[in-house]
Formats: C-alpha cells, sequence, structure tokens
C-alpha cells in the first residue's frame, strides 16, 4: 500500500529513543521529511544519523524538552521556518515515573501534567495554524494501554493519558471540519529502554521478558516498530475517516470486550 507521505513534513517528539524513534524511522522510510526532538542532543544526533543511513532520508534534529514552552515555541518556530508547514505531529514523552497512589507529592503531580498532557496540548495547539493553512493534518498522540485497563502503578501515567483521550476527542470534534484529525495510540508493552529498566536485576533478559510476556495473547512483548506501524498508517491519506480514535498495540493484553 502506498501511503503516499512522500514529502509530507512530520515533527516526531521525544524521539531520540524508543516508541518515538521507531516512528520517525518508519515516516522517514515512507518519505517524508522528518524533524526529531528530544532533550540530549547527543542521542538526538546518533538517532538522526541511524535514520538517515537505513532510509536514506535527510533528518532535522533539535533539541527541546517538551515540557517546556519556551523550548516547544522555539522548536515549533524553526520547524515552520524551515519546512513552512507541519503536516504530521507526533506526540510524545517519557513517561512519569512509577509507584502507588499515596507516594505521590504535588510536584510529582505537576511534573506528570507538564510533561504528559499539558505538552500535547501546547504543541497541537501551535502546529494548528500551519495545518489549517495547508487544508489537512494529522496529530497523533502516543499514551498509554493504561486507558483501556488498570496496570498497577501507573496512576500518574493513566491519570494524564485520560486527559489526553479527553483532549483528541474534543478536537476531532472541533478540527474535523478543517480536515485535521486527531487519534491516540496506546502501546502495551513494547521493549524499549522504559521497558528494560523495569525488568527484575540479575535475571537473564530473554527469560525476564518471557515471563513478563506469559500473560499477553502473543506471548511475547511488542516491537517498537509494529507501533510505528499503526502510527504510519494513522498519518496516511488512507486513514482520512478515522478520528477521535483511541487504537491498542498491545498483543491482545487488554481482555475488556469494549
Ligand atoms: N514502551 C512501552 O511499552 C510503553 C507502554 C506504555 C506507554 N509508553 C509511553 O510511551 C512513551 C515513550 O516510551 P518509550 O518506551 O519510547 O520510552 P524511552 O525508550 O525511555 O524513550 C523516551 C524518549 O523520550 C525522550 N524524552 C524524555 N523526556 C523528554 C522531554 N521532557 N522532552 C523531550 N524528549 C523527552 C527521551 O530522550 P531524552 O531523555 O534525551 O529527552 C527518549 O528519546 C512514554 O510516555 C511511555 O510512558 C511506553
Amino acid at each position: 500500500m502506498n501511503l503516499k507521505l512522500k514529502d509530507k513534513v512530520a515533527l516526531v517528539l521525544a524521539s531520540s529513543k524508543g516508541l518515538g524513534k521507531a516512528v520517525a524511522k518508519t515516516l522517514a522510510a515512507e518519505g517524508c521529511r522528518i524533524i526529531i526532538a528530544s532533550r540530549n542532543s547527543d542521542d538526538l544526533k546518533a538517532a538522526a544519523k541511524e535514520i538517515e543511513e537505513l532510509t536514506g532520508s535527510a533528518v532535522t534534529c533539535i533539541a527541546a524538552d517538551v515540557s517546556k514552552a519556551e523550548e516547544v515555541e522555539q522548536l515549533i518556530g524553526h520547524v515552520a521556518s524551515r519546512f513552512q508547514s507541519v503536516d504530521i505531529l507526533i506526540n510524545n514523552a517519557g513517561g512519569p515515573p512509577f509507584a502507588g497512589f499515596e507516594d505521590f507529592n504535588d510536584n510529582d503531580w505537576q511534573r506528570a501534567f507538564e510533561l504528559n498532557l499539558l505538552s500535547f496540548a501546547r504543541t497541537s495547539r501551535l502546529v494548528l495554524p500551519y495545518m489549517m493553512q495547508t487544508g489537512s493534518g494529522r496529530i497523533i498522540n502516543i499514551i498509554s494501554g493504561s486507558v483501556k485497563s488498570v496496570l498497577a502503578n501507573s496512576v500518574l501515567s493513566t491519570s494524564m493519558r485520560m486527559g489526553v483521550v479527553g483532549m483528541a476527542k474534543m478536537m476531532a470534534d472541533e478540527l474535523g471540519p478543517y480536515n485535521i484529525t486527531v487519534n491516540n495510540v496506546a502501546p502495551g508493552l513494547i521493549l524499549t529502554d522504559r521497558i528494560k529498566h523495569t525488568l527484575p536485576k540479575g535475571v537473564d533478559l530473554n527469560e525476564a521478558l518471557k515471563q513478563r510476556a506469559e500473560n499477553i495473547p502473543l506471548r511475547r512483548i511488542g516491537k517498537p516498530e509494529e507501533l510505528a506501524a499503526l502510527v504510519a498508517f494513522l498519518a496516511s491519506e488512507q486513514a482520512s475517516y478515522i478520528t477521535g480514535t483511541t487504537i491498542q498495540v498491545d498483543g491482545g493484553a487488554n481482555r475488556s470486550i469494549f
């Protein structure tokens, strides 16, 4: 299937590693003009080089903390002056810490709000004028499968992601007339550094992964490119009638029927 993504300008946030990098790689392979952004510039440059070598597409990298208003405004200003448009925005950020409800104080809640909800609202708002100008756009939020079924110790993540789900539904309603779609992709367990850090220490990696996958119907942890494939489809012209949805990529881990 030709996804008709050639030359589309795609801004992929939090993308030097993990899911963001896999999405940037897949969109670059589809011919998009890619801008990647995250905080550590060395990691960012290494990711850009890796994607360029693999896909032959040029990648622009701009260091920015997605939770800082000034840095995001500068980032989108740079992108707009260089590319004159933003066709695809992939909202993503580092995940908040895992712990029980009683373990978090006001600062933890504030930080999670700024990183995982406000940053998505801010970047979306800032790219909208460019999407409205071109008469189309795709906003795709990477959230978490915890919006569909309870995941222990994920109270910060779940609370903020539920906000993103509500916001995306409102945005889909308001932005549909401008031919801008807004969707969420909800990963279950996908093998990235974030997940590797949660594995038990001193246990063989393959054994630890096997144990974590025991309750997943497909009996394995997902690969970042499996999530990226869905994002690329949602970014494509073929997904033009899909908006306001949340789609899981979880190997069947969420057992809820609705
Ligand atoms: N992997 C999974 O199975 C899974 C499941 C559910 C939800 N998620 C969610 O999906 C998102 C991505 O997860 P991942 O597994 O890809 O994580 P990861 O492997 O830890 O990668 C995180 C990426 O985000 C960047 N980042 C972190 N904080 C940032 C900030 N403030 N500003 C800009 N960039 C930032 C990091 O680079 P710098 O540190 O250099 O900024 C890195 O490139 C997270 O929100 C996570 O909670 C993942």
